[in-house]
């Protein structure tokens, strides 16, 4: 791939100008979300599209999400149901994507949807994102800023270290909040939980006042995406470990895994294991020596920690 030299912006006036600037002449800008760095382009070109596959080495199959800065913006694109619009009222700006019903009319390269007739959207809620995106006046399609299969960025330098030489700019805007990725609903049938993330399912059902059906029990409902081995390491990693062993690294959660190489959260605070689950990932994987895995201590399965278990299945799981 031809390489190119990345500016790192600053989250001011005359960086944001220039971030604005490079999306309207096709070009990449890694942006701070609260969940995740996003690699962003312009939704409706072609081009722009084309190349955060191509940086990311993502398979063409798997659509994007698209960022925009309110409810009324969403709806020129997509159809938002009396539910669909009730999630949103609750949770807008903030780590939830909703996968509605794409309008003929919305103007994006159909590359975003990988030819689907749904579309996942999300308002985000980090300043730095909503500046960039009332500069840019138009839908930012955004992945996580990552090689695909790989740990997602929570802070700029780990976009750097993925996607340096490949895209045009990085705005350095400090470590995400949340740091895992938005929970994603689809809102195309009854509500479905496709993937978990920073918005706790919990919150969600409280707020429908019904159950989210899980994309394994429809069959119909596909997520594209949900590719069992993901958010990989380069060490291999093994799960629910209640110490380590003779050649590993621990990742340690609560107050029992006193002898971790580092821990999620000392405290057993879901919410802080979760803005440090890929840092101390990104961190784990550049101390590994060759041979070396990762072993991760327990993580309770509700709240946040449903999101942090999922990722860490998906970095355990069989390489393909
Ligand atoms: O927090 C986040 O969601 C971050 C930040 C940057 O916003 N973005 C993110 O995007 O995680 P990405 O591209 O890494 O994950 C998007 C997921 C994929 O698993 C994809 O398959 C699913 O959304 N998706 C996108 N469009 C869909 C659709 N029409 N139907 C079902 N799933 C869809
Ligand atoms: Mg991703």
């Amino acid at each position: 791939m031809e390489r190119i030299s990345t500016q790192i912006l600053q989250p001011d006036d005359a960086g944001l100008t220039r971030a604005a600037q490079i999306l309207a002449q096709g070009g990449l800008v890694a942006f701070p979300t609260e969940t995740v760095y996003g690699l962003g382009g312009d939704a409706r070109n072609d081009h722009s599209v084309a190349r955060i596959f191509a940086v990311k080495g993502r398979p063409q199959f798997n659509p994007l999400i698209v960022h925009l800065p309110d409810m009324d913006s969403v709806s020129r694109i997509a159809d938002l149901s009396a539910q669909a619009q009730r999630l949103a009222s609750a949770f807008w700006p903030g780590p939830l994507t909703l996968v509605l019903p794409l309008r003929a009319d919305s103007g994006l390269s159909s590359l975003v949807t990988s030819g689907l007739d749904s579309v996942a959207v999300r308002v985000p809620e980090h300043p730095v994102a909503r500046a960039l995106l009332a500069r840019f006046d138009g839908p930012l399609a955004a992945p996580s800023a990552n090689p695909s299969g790989r740990i997602s960025p929570t802070r700029a330098d780990h976009v750097s270290r993925g996607l340096g030489e490949r895209i045009e700019a990085i705005i350095d805007g400090g470590p995400c909040a949340v740091g895992v990725e938005s929970t994603i609903i689809g809102m195309t049938g009854r509500p479905t939980l496709l993937r978990p993330g920073g918005l706790p399912v919990e919150a969600i059902e409280a707020c429908l006042g019904a159950a989210l059906a899980r994309h394994d029990d429809t069959g119909t409902i596909s997520a594209p995406g949900q590719l069992a081995s993901h958010y990989a390491p380069g060490a291999p990693v093994r799960l629910n470990a209640a110490h380590a062993e003779p050649g590993e690294l621990w990742l340690g959660f609560g107050p029992d895994s006193a002898e971790a190489t580092l821990n999620l959260s000392q405290s057993g605070d879901l919410v802080q294991a979760a803005a440090n689950l890929f840092h101390h990932l990104h961190a784990l994987d550049a101390m590994a020596l060759p041979g070396q895995r990762i072993a991760v201590a327990p993580v309770p399965e509700h709240g946040l920690g449903i999101a942090i278990n999922d990722r860490l299945r998906r970095a355990a799981a069989p390489r393909g």
